[in-house]
């Protein structure tokens, strides 16, 4: 089979080097991938937003597996057919393209969530945020590459970001609406499931760290580290997740005509109350899946078949014992601006980990940093513990100038287990 995988960060080199492993993939190509994809899979410059490009491209590609949310919010299953296409098409891909249009879902399937509410207008919003107990949580609904979510304090802090979303357009059309909603404790967790619109096969769940600094303090990221599985859920906690949470959301799509096919990703807190969705995406998680894939013993392109066939009813993931830590190496000022071109040494060194390509770029046999997300170093370990050790003795081995990582991924709740 021959197969393309879109996108270019740490997730896709893990969906590649996954796939690489199935016996059913003759041929990868990866569009645009990047330095580490290269060396087992053939890159094509093409971006992941260019459905143009995409389409043309893959005309003669068995399947197209989508990694980030831009084509699919850009309707890339549509037009590639959603037999050929692994990921939700665009109408779906809107749980994630819209949270005016998620909340609104939950809010009708009565799906556990913030208290929130949609404003389409300034004056909306200003009325809302009138008696709301601080602090609270304005969201920009549109995608906003994890850069539009605010936490705000008082009321000046509140109407400043409403003027600079919905006026200001600081966001450009991301803010035009936005979502204001309660704040929540607890702890955070990444559930996965596969679902082909009737069934649901979920992973194991993570644990992402999204802000830039230990102690989860400074700006958000797009995810500077994760670990698999979380201690504290049982099979029975993600069991009734599934139940209260991915049914109702793809049952209540389905009564407005939309099939959702590919994995769903719901962000949750979980509450004193149980646990609430922050959010959905429609797609793999990252760093999410550089913890979760490595610890999958089943064939990722088998569960993607299935998927799109809509057999999930007769398929089962298995996952190995112990636990995976997969720590981000990153630019320095990143999630800001950074510099690219800084040569990367020392990955020859790491024995006891797999490294995950974010931003890289090879020429000839050397690696340069070309991202915000450099590389991810997933370990695997019989406790938390263990796999937490391994991936930071492992990442200590690569450098590049202004190289950072967290120095606390999993360790709060590993130290507990
Ligand atoms: P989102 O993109 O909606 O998942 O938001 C990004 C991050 O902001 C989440 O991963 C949480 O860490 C935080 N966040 C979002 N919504 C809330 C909320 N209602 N209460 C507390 N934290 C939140
Ligand atoms: N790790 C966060 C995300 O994939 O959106």
């Amino acid at each position: 089979m021959r197969v393309a995988v879109i996108g270019g960060g740490g997730r896709e080199h893990t969906l590649v080097w996954k796939l690489s492993k199935s016996p059913l993939v003759d041929e990868i190509y990866a569009l645009p991938g990047n330095g580490g994809i290269e060396e087992i899979a053939e890159c094509i410059d093409i971006k992941a937003n260019d459905t143009e490009g995409i389409l043309k491209f893959t005309k003669d590609i068995d399947i197209v597996v989508v990694g980030p949310e831009e084509p699919l919010s850009l309707g890339i299953v549509d037009l590639v057919g959603k037999y050929r296409g692994f990921g939700p098409v665009k109408d779906a891909a809107l749980m994630e393209s819209s949270k005016a249009f998620a909340k609104d879902l939950m809010g009708r399937m009565n799906i556990p969530t913030a208290k929130f509410d949609v404003c389409r207008v300034k004056e909306e919003a200003l009325l809302k945020i009138k008696g709301r107990e601080f602090p609270f949580v304005i969201k920009a609904s549109g995608l906003a590459g994890g850069k539009g979510v605010f936490m705000v304090e008082n009321e000046s802090e509140a109407k400043r970001k409403i003027e600079e979303l919905m006026v200001e357009r600081a966001l450009g059309g991301a803010g035009k609406e936005i979502v204001i909603e309660d704040f929540l404790k607890g702890e955070e967790v990444s559930i996965l499931a596969f679902t082909d619109g009737k069934h649901f096969l979920p992973l194991i769940p993570s644990q992402d760290h999204k802000r830039l600094l230990d102690n989860d303090k400074g700006p958000n990221t797009g995810g500077m580290g994760a670990y698999a599985p979380v201690p504290f859920l049982s099979d029975d906690d993600v069991e009734s997740i599934i139940d209260r949470i991915f049914e109702p959301a793809v049952y209540g799509l389905k009564k407005e005509g939309i099939k959702y096919k590919g994995v769903l990703y719901a962000g949750l807190m979980i509450t004193d109350d149980g646990p609430k969705v922050l959010e959905f995406n429609v797609r793999f998680g990252d760093p999410e899946s550089q913890a979760i894939l490595p610890l999958m013993q089943s064939d990722l392109m088998e569960l993607i078949l299935a998927t799109i066939e809509e057999r999930l009813g007769e398929m089962r993931i298995d996952f190995n014992n112990g636990y995976a830590t997969c720590v981000v190496l990153a630019s320095s000022g990143y999630p800001g601006k950074y510099e690219k071109g800084k040569e990367i040494t020392g990955l020859e060194d790491v024995k006891d980990a797999v490294i995950f390509h974010a931003g890289t770029k090879r020429v000839e046999e050397k690696f340069f940093t070309n991202g915000g997300r450099v590389l991810g170093v997933t370990a695997m370990g019989d406790t938390l513990k263990d796999s937490i050790e391994k991936a930071y003795t492992e990442a200590e081995k690569i450098h590049f100038d202004g190289v950072y990582m967290r120095r606390d991924i999993g360790r709060r709740v590993g130290s507990k287990q």
